[in-house]
């Protein structure tokens, strides 16, 4: 791609949402020399600026439960890995690391865990809902496909947003990372419920994944906008050893997966401007400062982790997945050091709500 090439993407994508073709984005995404990639991401980030300042938002992320009726082949709390010790949260040890979180200064919570698919589970998620309303903390869930009733229940119970990964846009390369069984077009379906339920939508795809092309990306950038998504959270897949993708070789290395994690926020800065976007965990198990480097192309907000520490490495999704630390009130302080090192403040009043999903709702109304 020559310099001028790249400009001329830029340019375009700088001047309004939804601009560049599948062709422009997989050239973003080709990007290799440091000059091109540096120019991706500070026009990324200067959107990021332009729409949301310089203020990070952040949410205390809380694996609730790591039992799991799926069996995805990538992922290491998957229903057939008997080395996996499960474990699932008592509502009111939730409700205690909520309070702390709520001292502590955090105004969201991300409420995640295996995917169950059953009425007792549904019970409990209802339960917990329930002793946390009185926080007023904004909750996000992320508990995987779920029926419109549940759905529509637990957004009546206080959870306003929800996350749910597409995982690829394309539907045959989900079927060579999920066994017979588990259906691309549900999990579509099932972004359509939230949308029906009221929720402020999320969604999000791996990347470097085995058999994955610049193509297949660049159609889920686009996949994103035609979704009309709130919020996008994304990460490089990384291998997990009692699973049967590891086995499969991907070609990356550990720097081609973070700089890739890195190219696709700033294509979705760059495509859909005024989302939400995650700077995922995996980048920062990939690189000790991913999640910096994440803000700085283009991602606005950060899940520190907040489960308990000893249950921390049960929720293990892929190898190296960061476990530091129990202490709640010190998160904190210290993102706010780490940020501010990067021209970032944490957003620390109000609850951190699309801009896109308060942009559509007002549209919605005039
Ligand atoms: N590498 C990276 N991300 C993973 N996830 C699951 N397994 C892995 C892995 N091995 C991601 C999926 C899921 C989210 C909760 O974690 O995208 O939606």
């Amino acid at each position: 791609m020559t310099t001028s090439t790249l400009n001329d993407i830029l340019g375009k994508a700088l001047a309004k949402p939804k601009a560049l073709s599948q062709e422009e984005i997989a050239c973003l995404l080709s990007a290799r020399d440091e000059a091109s990639l540096f120019a991706i991401f500070k026009a990324a980030y200067s959107l990021k600026r332009r729409y949301l300042g310089n203020k990070t938002a952040f949410r205390g992320l809380l694996e609730i439960s790591n039992q799991c009726g799926k069996d995805c082949l990538y992922c290491g709390i998957r229903r057939s890995n008997a080395a996996a010790v499960r474990y699932r949260m008592p509502p009111d040890e939730i409700f205690q690391r909520a309070l702390e979180a709520k001292d502590a200064g955090y105004n969201s919570l991300v409420i995640q865990s295996g995917e169950l698919a059953r009425e007792e589970f549904a019970r409990y998620v209802d339960y917990v809902l329930e002793l946390l309303m009185p926080l007023e903390m904004g909750i996000t869930l992320s508990l995987g496909e779920q029926n419109l009733e549940t759905l529509a229940r637990w957004h009546a119970l206080g959870a306003s947003r929800y996350l749910l990964r597409i995982e690829t846009s394309s539907p045959l390369l989900y079927s060579s990372i999920h066994p017979p069984g588990h259906s691309w077009e549900k999990r579509k379906e099932v972004l359509s419920f939230l949308r029906m339920a009221g929720y402020q939508v999320g969604s999000g795809v791996m990347c470097a994944l085995p058999g994955q092309t610049l193509r297949d990306l660049a159609n889920d950038i686009l996949f994103f906008g035609d979704e009309d998504l709130d919020m996008i959270g994304m990460g490089p897949y990384i291998p997990h050893k009692d699973t049967p993708l590891a086995d499969r070789d991907t070609g990356f290395t550990n720097r081609e997966r973070l700089d890739l994690g890195l190219k696709m926020i700033a294509a979705a800065r760059l495509y859909l401007h005024d989302v939400n976007i995650a700077s995922s965990t995996a980048l920062e198990a990939l690189d000790k400062s991913g999640r910096e480097l994440g803000i700085l192309a283009g991602a606005n907000v950060i899940m520190p982790n907040i489960t308990p520490h000893s249950l921390k490495e049960k929720y293990s999704l892929y190898e190296g997945k960061p476990v530091s630390g129990d202490d709640i009130a010190s998160t904190i302080p210290r993102l706010q050091s780490r940020l501010r090192q990067i021209g970032e403040e944490l957003l620390l009043c109000g609850r951190g709500d699309s801009l896109h999903y308060k942009n559509r709702t007002n549209r919605k109304q005039a």
